[in-house]
C-alpha cells in the first residue's frame, strides 16, 4: 500500500456517528462529558494494574531520566503520570488532547504542559522530541499514515515512540468472553456507578472499535512505511499491546 493513501483504524461505526466527518466531534463530545469519570472507571477495568503496567511498557521503550516528551492523547494524564516519574525533575513533558474535559482533569492533578490538539496534526516544530507516548488512542485517529508521518517528524534523529493498545485476542472463545465483559458488564457497571449514560456509550464503543481494529501487522507496516526502524510489538496478557518504533539516527 502506498504510504501516503489514507489508513483509518476502523471501518466507519454508523451505530454511533454519521460518517467519517462526524467522528472527530463524536469523540470530542463523548470524552468531554465522561472525563470527570474517567480515572475510577479504568481504574476499575484494569484493578488497579494500569499504573504499573504503563511505568514498564515506558521504560522497556526506553524512556529515561531528563527526556523530553510529548504524551499524545494524554487524556486526564495516565501515562504522563507514570512517565513524568520516570523522566524526573530534569525532563520536560507536553501532553496534548483534542478533548478540553480530558485535558482539564490531566491539569488538575499534573503540573504538565497541556496543548488541545489532534494527532493528525501536531502544532510543534520538526525534532523536538527525545520520546513520543500515546495510550489507548490509536482507534481514534482518522488516518494512521498521516498520524505516524507527524509522529517521525516531531522525533529527534535516534527518538523513540512507544504506542500502548488493547487488542481483540485471535481465538474464537477468549474473544466472546472478553466481548461479553467489555461490551455488556463494563458498561453497564459504569452506568450504575456513574449514573450517566454516556459513560455507557464510551465503554461499547471502546470494545467496538477494539474489535474492528486493524491487526498489529498493518499497524507495524504503517510505521515501519512512516520511517521508523526496529518497529516491534510485544504482547502481554494476551490483548495488551506495546508498539515501539525508532526514528534513525
Ligand atoms: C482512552 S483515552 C486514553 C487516555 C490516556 N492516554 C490513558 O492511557 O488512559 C483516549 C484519549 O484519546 C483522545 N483522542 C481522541 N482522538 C484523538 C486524536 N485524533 N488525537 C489525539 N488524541 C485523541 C481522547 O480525547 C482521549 O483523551
Amino acid at each position: 500500500m502506498p504510504v501516503d493513501a489514507e489508513l483509518r483504524p476502523h471501518p466507519t461505526l454508523d451505530q454511533y456517528y454519521a460518517g467519517d466527518a462526524a467522528k472527530r466531534g463524536f469523540l470530542r463530545s463523548i470524552f468531554d462529558v465522561t472525563a470527570p469519570d474517567y480515572d475510577y472507571i479504568e481504574r476499575m477495568l484494569s484493578l488497579g494494574s494500569g499504573s504499573w503496567y504503563r511505568r514498564r511498557a515506558l521504560s522497556r521503550a526506553g524512556l529515561a531520566q531528563g527526556m523530553k516528551v510529548l504524551d499524545v492523547a494524554v487524556g486526564t494524564g495516565l501515562v504522563a503520570r507514570e512517565a513524568i516519574t520516570i523522566i524526573g525533575p530534569t525532563g520536560h513533558l507536553i501532553g496534548l488532547d483534542p478533548s478540553a474535559g480530558m485535558l482539564q482533569q490531566a491539569m488538575a492533578s499534573l503540573n504538565i504542559h497541556a496543548i488541545l490538539g489532534v494527532a493528525e496534526q501536531l502544532p510543534m516544530a520538526d525534532g523536538q522530541f527525545d520520546f513520543l507516548s500515546m495510550g489507548y488512542a490509536l482507534r481514534h485517529l482518522s488516518d494512521l499514515h498521516r498520524t505516524f508521518s507527524e509522529f517521525f517528524r516531531v522525533l529527534r534523529p535516534g527518538g523513540r515512540l512507544c504506542l500502548l493498545e488493547i487488542t481483540a485476542p485471535p481465538g474464537r472463545l477468549p474473544r466472546l468472553l472478553l466481548r461479553a465483559h467489555m461490551r455488556c458488564v463494563i458498561p453497564l457497571l459504569t452506568r450504575i456507578a456513574t449514573g450517566r449514560a454516556a459513560s455507557q456509550v464510551l465503554w461499547k464503543y471502546y470494545w467496538d472499535t477494539i474489535e474492528a481494529c486493524v491487526p498489529p501487522e498493518t499497524l507495524l507496516t504503517a510505521l515501519r512505511g512512516a520511517g521508523f526502524i526496529n518497529a516491534k510489538r510485544e504482547l502481554s496478557l494476551g490483548i495488551f499491546s506495546e508498539y515501539t518504533a525508532q526514528k534513525p539516527g
